[in-house]
């Protein structure tokens, strides 16, 4: 019993840190930033917001953009103290093993894998579809028994059916390319990294600019036809109002859904390692992308929903699909282009953090060091664990439908935000001389707020997320007693202690 909340001492977590096997340091508070908007812009806001606006919030979706990414800078303020204070590679999952114990601190790091490696699935579809949009521009085609998995999900019937496709191949192949890059090296994946994230902001300040053009201030009326809530709780909706198959839409509802376009600001952390001068830069690069990405967010919600009647926002390419309905059929091809360079980045940050996650859990014992841990002898990367990860997304990229999981990849992430904002609490309480290079503002106000505007979230995604998310921590917590309980390291520093 005693193990399973036996929390890693803060002197043990720094001690680590100058062991061996340890990741190169070379990414300095550019690239940091660079890296953190490189995880958030991609399918969510090039995609999600079209669902969002039309379905469940209208033009206030703006709202739902800024309640978003109050939620998210709360979070990232938990983020940044603790990356200051234990700069290694685990992000929440060490987090919590330093304050909640071990028990909650492998919850949490199964839970991130839902936010890194089925989060880059579900991107890795996103890209094939706009590949092939874009390759349909010049009038090319990939056969259509490679188009797209074999199986889909009806939301309506909720039943798999038939696609009449073999696989995804654009997916796999994406997430094959990604791992190559990763596998070489940090230095190249920050560097393709840069390019990519230079070209889609770019590509998004020129919607935002030429956009504003063309808003008609007629279209922001009425501005919220669905309500300024949406809340359900297990199913039952207690603000607001419900949609036809019993989902909650509002300003609230709207949130939970775009939210996923946030996701990405917190891997910077997982990059602790790798910073030249972590306790300073790692805070600098949360904050700085994820505000960037929330100024950015609010003005193409606005444009978007300025330039086209709620009605008729195009659900599949809705950025796009608005400069075309005006006459400006030349911004297909550079907005397909951003989103294509935008979901590539995600997708190359996202593969880069999850390996790192699986290290800093190997190093505890609580999976195979052999594989999780291995850092390549030259490229210094988790070479086994990337190679893994990759693997994994291509199948699951390839194969799966994946509509139902990015909901499930938002509630897992919201999940993993609430308790990093509880460990400061708490950390500040148990530890309250250790150094914080970097302080959050206004605590216990801030990791409150961070946890209430966490939790309105997760209770105004439909209930299934719920029962979803339960099933996946459950799966997790019989490897846990199968696995990692006998071999975790603090065990072993238990039986010593005791004989
Ligand atoms: N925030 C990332 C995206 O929108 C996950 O693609």
């Amino acid at each position: 019993m005693n193990q399973l909340f036996a929390k890693k001492p803060l002197d043990v977590l720094l001690a680590e840190l100058k062991g061996e096997d340890r990741l190169k340091r070379i990414l300095g508070p550019a690239a940091l930033t660079s890296l953190g908007v490189g995880a958030i812009i991609g399918t969510g806001i090039f995609v999600l917001t079209g669902i969002a606006a039309h379905d469940k919030a209208g033009p206030a979706i703006i709202l739902s953009f800024v309640f978003a990414g109050l939620a998210c800078i709360f979070a990232a303020l938990c983020y940044a103290e603790f990356a200051s204070m234990v700069p290694v590679a685990g992000s929440a999952y060490t987090y919590a093993y330093a304050t909640l114990g071990e028990l909650l601190a492998w919850i949490i790091g199964w839970d991130l894998i839902l936010e890194y490696a089925v989060a880059s699935a579900t991107v890795a579809h996103g890209w094939s579809h706009y590949f092939q949009d874009f390759m349909g521009i010049f009038g090319w085609e990939v056969l259509p028994k490679f188009q797209r998995s074999p199986t889909d999900f009806n939301l309506d019937t909720g039943t798999f059916i038939s696609t009449g496709a073999m696989v995804d191949l654009p997916a796999i192949i994406i997430a094959l390319v990604i791992t190559i890059i990763l596998v070489k090296g940090i230095r190249e994946s920050a560097g393709f990294n840069t390019v990519m994230v230079g070209i889609k902001l770019v590509i998004v300040l020129m919607v935002i600019i030429v956009g504003a053009f063309y808003i008609d201030p007629n279209n922001w009326k009425p501005f919220a036809p669905f309500g300024y809530t949406g809340i359900s709780f297990f199913g039952k909706t207690i603000l607001g109002d419900t949609a036809k198959g019993g989902a909650p839409v509002g300003v609230l509802a709207g949130a939970a859904m775009i939210f996923f376009a946030y996701i990405g600001f917190d891997s910077v952390s997982t990059h602790a390692e790798e910073a030249k001068n972590p306790k300073r830069d790692v805070p600098i690069g949360i904050i700085t992308s994820l505000i960037l990405c929330t100024v950015l967010y609010i003005a193409v919600a606005a444009v978007l929903t300025g330039m086209v009647p709620r009605e008729q926002i195009n659900i599949d390419a809705p950025v796009s699909a608005a400069f075309a309905s005006r006459g400006l059929g030349w911004a297909q091809f550079i907005i397909s282009l951003g989103a294509l360079a935008g979901i590539t980045s995600v997708l190359l940050v996202m593969m880069l953090s999850q390996p790192r996650i699986f290290l800093a859990m190997a190093r505890d014992g609580l999976l195979p060091k052999s594989f999780f841990g291995a850092v390549h002898e030259k490229f210094r990367t988790p070479w086994k664990s990337t190679i893994a990860t990759g693997i994994f997304v291509a199948i699951l990229g390839g194969l799966l439908p994946l509509r139902i999981l990015a909901e499930l990849v938002n509630i897992g992430t919201l999940f993993a935000f609430v308790v990093v904002c509880a460990a400061v609490l708490i950390m500040r309480k148990t530890n309250p001389n250790a150094e914080r290079p970097f302080r959050a503002p206004f605590v216990p106000l801030v990791p409150v707020l961070g946890i209430i505007t966490c939790m309105i979230l997760m209770f105004s995604l439909p209930v299934d997320n719920w029962y979803r998310l339960f099933g996946w921590l459950a799966i997790g917590l019989v490897i846990y007693f199968a696995y990692g309980r006998k071999h975790s390291i603090m065990h072993a520093m238990m039986d010593k202690e005791s004989q």
